[in-house]
C-alpha cells in the first residue's frame, strides 16, 4: 500500500508489504554483502531446513517516529544478543552487531515514509528473520542460511486507554520442555504455542499464562510475553526461569522501576503469591505493558481491578514516553536512524 493511503489510526498489528526487505546469505563461511529486495518473498530449495527441521529463529523490535521528527529504534543491541543465542542454539552463524545495525539501517531508511507520524502512537515493526536454507534430508545442521529483515507499519495498541485483560492458565499445555528451547526465540515454539493459545481464546481468554513445565508450581511467563506483577509493598517483581523467553521490554521496565527507585525482586515465584500481588501486568514489544485483571487456574481465580494500577501506568508512561522521545533518554537505548 502507498503509505500517503495509510489510514495511521486505524492501522492494527498486522503485515503490509513495504518497499523493500534487507538480506544477507550465509554461505562458505561468511555473510554476502547485505542487499535491499523489493519483491516480499524469498526462493529457497524444497529441501531447505528451515522448512524440514525448524532451523529458524527470529526477533521482533520497533523504530519510533520521535517528537524532535527523526526516528529511532530500541535497543537493536538487545536483540541481536538474543538472536545470537538462538543461532548458537541451533548450531547456526552469529550475526556479526555492526551487520545486524547496518541492515536495520538500511531497511529503516529505505521504508522511512512506513514510520507510523509522531502522535499516532504507531511504530515500523522490525522483524528479523534467521533460517537454514541449505538442502539436507539427515538431521543435521544447514550448510547455507538467510538472514532477512522486513519491516511492517503498525498502529498503536491501545487506542481508547489501557485496557486490562483477562488469562488463563491451561495445565494440559507447557510452552517449553524443561531443559528445552523456552528462552530462545524459535518460530516452532510458536507453533506450538497456536494450539492452547486457540483454546483460551475460544473460553474468552485474550492471553494464556504457563506455569513452569516441570512441575507447574511457579510461574514462567505468558504465551508471547513475558510476567511482572507490583507486590503490595510496591516491588517490581518478575520471575526467574530456565524456560523462559528474556524480554527487552522487561528489562527496560526493570531499569525504569529502579530509576523511580522501585525495588526489583528477580527470583522464582510460586503460583501462591498470585494471592498477593496488586498488580499484575504481561509486558513485550507489540503493547510495553498489558494489566491482567484476572487469573484463573483449574481451582483458583485471582482477581487484580479492572482498571490499570497506578504503578503500572506510572511505568508505561516513562517507557512509552522514552521510544517517542518525550523523556530523555538516559540509559542510551535508542538507536537514530541516518
Ligand atoms: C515468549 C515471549 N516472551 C516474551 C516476549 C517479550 O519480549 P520483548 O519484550 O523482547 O518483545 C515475547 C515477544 O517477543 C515472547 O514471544
Amino acid at each position: 500500500m502507498d503509505p500517503k493511503d495509510i489510514n495511521w489510526s486505524s492501522l492494527g498489528f498486522g503485515y503490509m508489504p513495504t518497499n523493500s526487505y534487507v538480506r544477507t546469505t550465509w554461505l562458505d563461511g561468511k555473510w554476502s554483502e547485505p542487499v535491499l529486495i523489493k519483491e516480499p518473498t524469498i526462493t529457497m530449495s524444497i529441501a531447505a531446513t528451515c522448512l524440514h527441521y525448524g532451523q529458524a529463529a527470529f526477533e521482533g523490535l520497533k523504530a519510533f517516529r520521535q517528537k524532535d521528527g527523526k526516528v529511532r529504534c530500541l535497543r537493536p543491541w538487545e536483540n541481536v544478543k538474543r538472536m545470537n543465542l538462538a543461532a548458537d542454539y541451533m548450531l547456526a552463524p552469529a550475526i556479526p552487531e555492526e551487520l545486524y545495525i547496518q541492515m536495520i539501517q538500511m531497511v529503516v531508511k529505505d521504508n522511512i515514509e512506513y514510520v507510523p507520524p509522531y502522535g499516532t502512537g504507531g511504530a515500523l515493526y522490525i522483524r528479523p528473520l534467521l533460517i537454514g536454507t541449505g538442502a539436507q534430508v539427515g538431521v543435521s545442521p544447514s550448510k547455507m542460511y538467510d538472514f532477512l529483515i522486513l519491516v511492517t507499519p503498525v498502529g498503536a495498541y491501545y487506542k481508547g486507554g489501557i485496557q486490562p485483560v483477562e488469562a488463563l492458565v491451561l495445565d494440559d499445555y507447557d510452552r517449553a520442555a524443561p531443559h528445552g528451547t523456552g528462552h530462545v526465540k524459535f518460530a516452532g515454539n510458536y507453533a506450538a504455542s497456536l494450539k492452547p493459545s486457540k483454546i483460551a481464546k475460544t473460553q474468552g481468554y485474550p492471553i494464556t499464562l504457563f506455569f513452569d513445565p516441570k512441575d507447574h508450581e511457579f510461574i514462567d511467563e505468558f504465551g508471547t510475553s513475558n510476567f511482572f506483577a507490583i507486590s503490595k509493598e510496591g516491588h517490581y517483581v518478575t520471575p526467574v526461569s530456565r524456560s523462559i523467553l528474556h524480554s527487552i521490554t522487561n528489562m527496560s521496565l526493570q531499569d525504569i522501576a529502579k530509576d523511580m527507585d522501585i525495588p526489583v525482586e528477580l527470583r522464582p515465584i510460586h503460583k501462591a503469591e498470585l494471592a498477593d500481588f496488586a498488580e499484575v501486568a504481561a509486558c513485550g514489544t507489540a503493547v510495553v505493558i498489558t494489566p491482567i485483571s484476572k487469573i484463573v487456574t483449574k481451582d483458583h481465580t485471582y482477581t487484580f481491578g479492572e482498571t490499570c494500577g497506578p504503578t503500572l501506568r506510572k511505568l508505561y508512561d516513562r517507557m512509552t514516553a522514552i521510544q517517542h522521545g518525550d523523556y530523555p533518554d538516559t540509559h542510551n537505548w535508542m538507536l537514530e536512524i541516518k
